[in-house]
C-alpha cells in the first residue's frame, strides 16, 4: 500500500478544498485495512470517505485514509422484498441506479446525494421526504479499539434528522464497511407527495410513474437547485433547518406571515435555513471566492480557490445575522475539520 506525503486533498473534498494530508492512503480491501489501523495510533488517521460533507479548514496532519472499498450483492430476495449490500466505497449515485436497474424500490427519492454509500448513515441522508432509515437494515463497522468487525441494525443506529449513533456517542469509534438496505422488489411504495415531485412529474407529462421516474424528476430538480460539485465546489446544504418552539414560531410567524414552515411534533416547528439565509440577503452573495449559492441559499460554494476559512468566515457571518434578524441559531450539517 502507498502512503503519500503532504498530498494534496483538493480533488477528495466536494468543496474543492486545497488543504494537505501528512501522509494519504488509498485502501480498496477489508483486511489492509484492519492491518494499518491496528498499526496506527487512534488519534493518528483520519478516514475519508467521498469527501461530500467535510469543510477543510486546515491542512491534516494525520495519517488520511480514503476508504475505497467497492462492490454490491444482492444478499436475500424473498418474494417482496430484497436485501442488498453495498460496500463503503461505492459512489452513492451509482449504487441508486443499480437498484433501479434491477427495479429494487426504496432509494429513488434519493438519487444524486453526492457522498459514498459508508458515509450515508452517519449523518442519515434524505431528501424529499425520504431518509436512508427508512430502507437501512443493517451495517458493518470496525471497531477500532478491537479490530472486530461488529453488525449494526437499525434501532442500534439511532437516526434522526441528518444525525445517527455514528456522529454521536460513537463518533471516531467505528469505521462503516458496508451498509444492507431493504428494498421493494415489486408494488414499490412511491413518495410523491413532496411539492416538488409532483410538479417535475407533470411537466415531464408522466402520470402514472414508475420507481425510474420518480428518480428522473428528483434528479431534474436537483440540477435545477444544487450546483454540480464538479463545476462548483459544494457540499449541498451546509446547514441543517432549525428546528424551534411552537412559541417561538408564533412570535415569528406575526412578523412573517409567509413563513414556510413544516410541523415536526406538537411543539416543534421546522424552519427552512435557505429561507432564513435568503431572508438575511445572502442569497447569490459573493465574497472574494467564496459565496452563497444564487438557486439555493442553504448551500455553500467555493468558485475556486477559497480557503476552508473563507467559506467558514461566511457561514459565521450568515449564522450571526439570521440570529440577530429571528433569534434562531443555524447550525452546520457539514462537519468543520
Ligand atoms: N427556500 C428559500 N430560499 C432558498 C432555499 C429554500 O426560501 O434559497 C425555501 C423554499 O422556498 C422552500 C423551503 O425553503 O419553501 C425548502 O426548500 P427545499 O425544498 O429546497 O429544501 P431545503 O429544506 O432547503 C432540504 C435538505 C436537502 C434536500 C431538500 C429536498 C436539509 C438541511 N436539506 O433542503 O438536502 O435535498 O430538503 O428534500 O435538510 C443536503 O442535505 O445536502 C441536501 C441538499
Amino acid at each position: 500500500m502507498e502512503i503519500l506525503k503532504n498530498h494534496s486533498l483538493k480533488s477528495f473534498n466536494t468543496f474543492g478544498i486545497d488543504a494537505k494530508a501528512r501522509e494519504f492512503t488509498i485502501v480498496e480491501q477489508i483486511d489492509p485495512l484492519i492491518d494499518l489501523i491496528g498499526r496506527t495510533s487512534k488519534n493518528d488517521f483520519f478516514i475519508l470517505g467521498g469527501g461530500s460533507n467535510i469543510l477543510l479548514t486546515n491542512d491534516i496532519e494525520k495519517l488520511v485514509i480514503q476508504l475505497n472499498l467497492k462492490g454490491i450483492s444482492i444478499i436475500e430476495k424473498s418474494e417482496d422484498f430484497v436485501l442488498v449490500e453495498a460496500m463503503a466505497g461505492e459512489v452513492w449515485h451509482e449504487f441508486v441506479q443499480f437498484t433501479l436497474k434491477n427495479n429494487f424500490g426504496g432509494l429513488e427519492n434519493l438519487s444524486l446525494i453526492p457522498g459514498n454509500v459508508g458515509t450515508s448513515p452517519m449523518q442519515n441522508i434524505g431528501a424529499y421526504g425520504i431518509e436512508i432509515k427508512d430502507f437501512f437494515y443493517s451495517c458493518k463497522a470496525l471497531n477500532i479499539e478491537t479490530l472486530k468487525i461488529e453488525t449494526f441494525y437499525n434501532a442500534d443506529c439511532k437516526f434522526g434528522y441528518r444525525e445517527s449513533v455514528f456522529k454521536n456517542e460513537l463518533k471516531g469509534k467505528y469505521i462503516i464497511l458496508s451498509v444492507q438496505f431493504k428494498l421493494t422488489k415489486e408494488n414499490h411504495n412511491l413518495h410523491i407527495d413532496y411539492g416538488a415531485i409532483k410538479q417535475e412529474l407533470e411537466k415531464m407529462q408522466i402520470s402514472n410513474p414508475t420507481i425510474q421516474d420518480v428518480s428522473k424528476a428528483v434528479i431534474r430538480i436537483r440540477e435545477s437547485k444544487l450546483p454540480n460539485p464538479k463545476e462548483i465546489g459544494n457540499s449541498g446544504s451546509f446547514f441543517k433547518n432549525p428546528v424551534i418552539t411552537k412559541k417561538e414560531f408564533n412570535v415569528l410567524l406575526e412578523k412573517n406571515p409567509n413563513m414556510p414552515h413544516y410541523v415536526v411534533s406538537e411543539n416543534e416547528i421546522k424552519i427552512p435555513a435557505g429561507w432564513l439565509i435568503e431572508q438575511a440577503g445572502f442569497k447569490g452573495e459573493r465574497f472574494g471566492d467564496a459565496g452563497v449559492h444564487k438557486n439555493q441559499a442553504l448551500v455553500l460554494v467555493n468558485y475556486g480557490n477559497a480557503t476552508g476559512a473563507e467559506i467558514l468566515a461566511v457561514a459565521h457571518q450568515i449564522q450571526a445575522k439570521v440570529d440577530e434578524l429571528y433569534n434562531i441559531k443555524i447550525v452546520p450539517e457539514v462537519n468543520i475539520i
